[in-house]
């Protein structure tokens, strides 16, 4: 019988739910588990072995996704490559344009939830993605998704950036938000139990707060 907790945060991209989960996580003394991070280390790591996307196949993503590994810290799980820190590549705009592609075959979506359900077995965890309470955890304990609207979510991605912005750089990000929205639309689905979110006026503070308040009264 399983002895962890799991609070499941899914949502689409740019929702916040990284940075979210994260600081829920810490609020709770728990790991967070950010399963994007092992579509995107899978992805750094066919493209180092591979730089042409046209000519990647399942079988070839998951052989040099083999150097992929997920590592507990303090406050959360992170991936390597090669038992190496990856964070900035996988962050990085190569793997961000090729990261859906790799999301979209089944044995890769089967290798990523297993390495976070291990995660999951050993340590409560906050785990965010985008079928985490339907498909990987339908069985957790808070299931919440995250919404906002599109031209928030890509105001937040330039702030993040840090760089100056301009309404046609605002217009442009909105447009490659939208279109990853489609893209991985077939996994971002809300789970029937899940508690939805809409961020587009709330601060991050007053997101985890809410997150956390819905922890505090569901296990009191
Ligand atoms: O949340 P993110 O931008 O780091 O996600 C990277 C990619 O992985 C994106 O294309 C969606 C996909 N993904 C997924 O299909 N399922 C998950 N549980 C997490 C991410």
């Amino acid at each position: 019988m399983r002895r962890t907790s799991i609070i499941a945060i899914d949502g689409p991209a740019a929702s916040g739910k990284s940075s979210t989960a994260q600081m829920v996580a810490e609020k709770l003394d728990y790991l967070h588990v950010d399963s994007g991070s092992l579509y995107r280390a899978a992805t750094a790591a066919i493209l180092r072995a591979q730089p042409n996307p046209d000519e990647w196949t399942e079988r070839s993503v998951l052989d040099a996704a083999r150097g992929v590994e997920l590592r507990a810290a303090r406050t959360s799980f992170y991936p390597v490559l090669d038992n190496r820190a990856i964070e900035e590549e996988i962050r990085g705009a190569d793997v961000t344009r090729n990261v859906s592609r790799v999301a979209q075959m089944p044995r890769v979506r089967e290798w990523v939830n297993a390495k976070v359900r291990d995660a999951a077995a050993s340590s409560n965890v906050v785990v965010d993605g985008r079928d985490m309470g339907t498909v990987v955890f339908p069985e957790a304990d808070l299931k919440i998704f995250l919404v906002a609207d599109s031209r928030e979510r890509a105001a937040r991605r330039l702030r993040q950036r840090g760089t100056p912005t301009s309404e046609k750089l605002l217009d442009d990000e909105t447009l490659r938000i939208i279109e990853r929205d489609a893209r991985d639309a077939r996994q971002t689905v809300p789970a029937a139990d899940a508690a939805i979110i809409d961020t587009t006026s709330l601060t991050q503070r007053e997101q985890v707060e809410r997150i956390v308040n819905l922890w505090i009264e569901q296990s009191g």
